[in-house]
């Protein structure tokens, strides 16, 4: 079994001694241009010129849950495209966004300003029913934040395509049912992934139709969201603020408008990162499956686009 490996802005060796570790037998190298044909490619962002020369890869293991960026290239033909099926992520993309809701819910930046003034002062406590959670994308991650955010007694919507029973959720399906989603959420979380269907899926109709005073977690991907359109429902008081942590342009660029935009609060796309050890065990372990012909979790399917 012959693996090849290339990551954009990852540093290999440490992965090439795991996947040696976990893979005994196997070879493992990093790609070049005119690298030799390989089996299978652990990958995350790789360059058109590899998909053409390694075209007789037969699996395709991105070190990531999203694979918007790999289904914008012209794959190997037959190539499975496997995903991270949570390895490590879900539960940091939980404590992330359980910490934004409830450092809105609670006003931990505003009590922060008060001590950092040396204000003591308390303000009304606010009514959980008065903050309906909507989570956009009940897949892995999005199944995972929706309980977690239940835990804290708020009442959960969620909103996938495909029909699902979750305890302590409220769900949603399909297009047909997006509107009445939103009209019910305060909180909108957004955990889709990035495709044709949900491209600018957070716009001006999107923000309009929350409930007034509206709170927005995007955590999936920038182009998720129309940067121009928060900004006006923030200006017009329909959306009260927002946490942020993907943008269509990463970094974000110096001189944009979320920068000076006091009640955004930014981080760097960091809200669930690849860890490397559960990530390589999770591969190694498909791998062996795949080589024996079991079926593994977290098989894309490029024409659904996740
Ligand atoms: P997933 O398991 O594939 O789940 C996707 C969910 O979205 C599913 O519930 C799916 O519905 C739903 N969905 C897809 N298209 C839809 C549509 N048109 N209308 C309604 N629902 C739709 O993905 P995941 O592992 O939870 O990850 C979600 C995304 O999080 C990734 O794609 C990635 O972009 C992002 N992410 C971000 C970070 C970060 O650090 N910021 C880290 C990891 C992942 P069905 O269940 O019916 O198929
Ligand atoms: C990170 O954004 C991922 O898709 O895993």
């Amino acid at each position: 079994m012959k693996i090849t490996f290339c990551c954009t802005d990852t540093k290999a060796e440490p992965w090439l001694q795991g996947l040696a570790a976990a893979l005994p037998g196997a070879e493992i190298s990093v790609w070049h241009p005119g690298a030799p044909q390989a089996d299978c490619a652990v990958v995350w962002a790789p360059p058109q010129q590899f998909m053409d020369e390694q075209s007789g890869l037969k699996a395709l293991f991105n070190i990531g849950a999203g694979v918007d960026a790999l289904l914008k290239l012209r794959l190997p033909p037959g190539a499975l495209v496997v995903r991270l099926d949570d390895a490590g992520m879900a539960v940091q993309m939980a404590e992330y966004v359980c910490h934004a809701v409830i450092r809105h819910f609670r006003e931990f930046d505003a009590y922060e300003a008060d001590m950092t003034a040396g204000r003591w002062g308390y303000r009304k406590p606010r009514l959980r029913s008065d903050f309906p959670i909507g989570v956009m994308g009940l897949g892995v991650l999005g199944e995972r934040v929706a309980k977690a955010l239940a835990q804290f007694d708020f009442p959960i919507n969620g909103w996938s395509r495909s029909a699902k029973v979750i305890e302590g959720v409220r769900a949603f399906t399909g297009a047909e049912q997006f509107n009445d989603f939103l009209a019910a959420s305060r909180v909108l979380v957004n955990l889709l992934p990035l495709t044709p269907e949900t491209v600018d899926v957070i716009n001006k109709n999107t923000l309009a139709r929350l409930l007034p005073g509206a709170y927005v977690i995007n955590v999936a991907r920038g182009a998720h969201l129309v940067d121009a359109d928060l900004l006006a429902a923030i200006e017009s008081g329909q959306v009260a603020g927002a946490t942020l942590d993907v943008f269509r342009t990463e970094p974000l660029p110096a001189g944009h408008a979320f920068w000076n935009q006091p009640r955004i609060t930014l981080t760097p796309h960091t809200s669930a990162r690849t860890l490397r050890d559960e990530s390589i065990s999770q591969i190694a372990r498909k791998i062996a499956s795949l080589q024996r012909g079991e079926v593994v979790a977290g098989i894309v399917n490029p024409a659904r686009g996740y």
